[in-house]
């Protein structure tokens, strides 16, 4: 693929970004924009799909392969198509102890879904996570890219059915 393979996929603008990034290191360490690069990818087509990551890998003139290793090591890039709201929910040790095992059970018995899965009307993404870093919160999830701390099943819940 070429650069106009990416041009195909995103539009200028999401290009013209990713190209913001790429200035910002020397001209043979493209790669170190991969990250940003498979972000602003992500952002506008919702998830990574293969012919996406192999279009940003050529773009920044690396394997395949190592685009392909960023997105599947980083909790935040989906290769999957996503709900209407993705939903990480934090059951490191802190958030475990806090009870994040009682809301995961919460929306296996309420939405039918379990962590890598999207509720049957498009709504609700769930995955799970390690610590995000906000552990004085326990437990807690992030909702789209929003935290929200100290949560129980009644919290949880009440925060549910107010997604838009
Ligand atoms: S363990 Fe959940 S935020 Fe740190």
């Amino acid at each position: 693929m070429s650069k106009a393979d990416l041009a195909n996929i995103l539009s200028v603008d999401a290009v013209e970004e990713i190209n913001v990034w790429i200035k910002k290191y020397p001209s043979n360490r493209k790669r170190s924009a991969i990250i940003p690069a498979l972000t602003i990818a992500q952002e506008e087509l919702g998830y990574l799909a293969t012919k996406t990551m192999d279009a940003v890998a050529d773009y920044l003139e690396i394997p395949h392969i190592a685009a392909y290793e960023v997105a599947t090591f980083y909790s935040m890039f989906a290769l999957e198509p996503q709900g209407k709201h993705v939903i990480s929910l934090c059951t490191n040790v802190s958030c475990m102890l806090a009870g994040s095992e009682e809301l995961k059970q919460w929306f296996h018995d309420e939405l039918g879904i379990t962590p890598g899965e999207t509720s049957d009307d498009g709504r609700i993404t769930l995955k799970e996570v390690e610590c995000l870093a906000a552990c004085g919160g326990a437990p807690m999830l992030e909702v789209d890219k929003q935290y929200h701390e100290n949560l129980d099943v009644t919290k949880l819940a009440h925060l549910i059915k107010e997604l838009p």
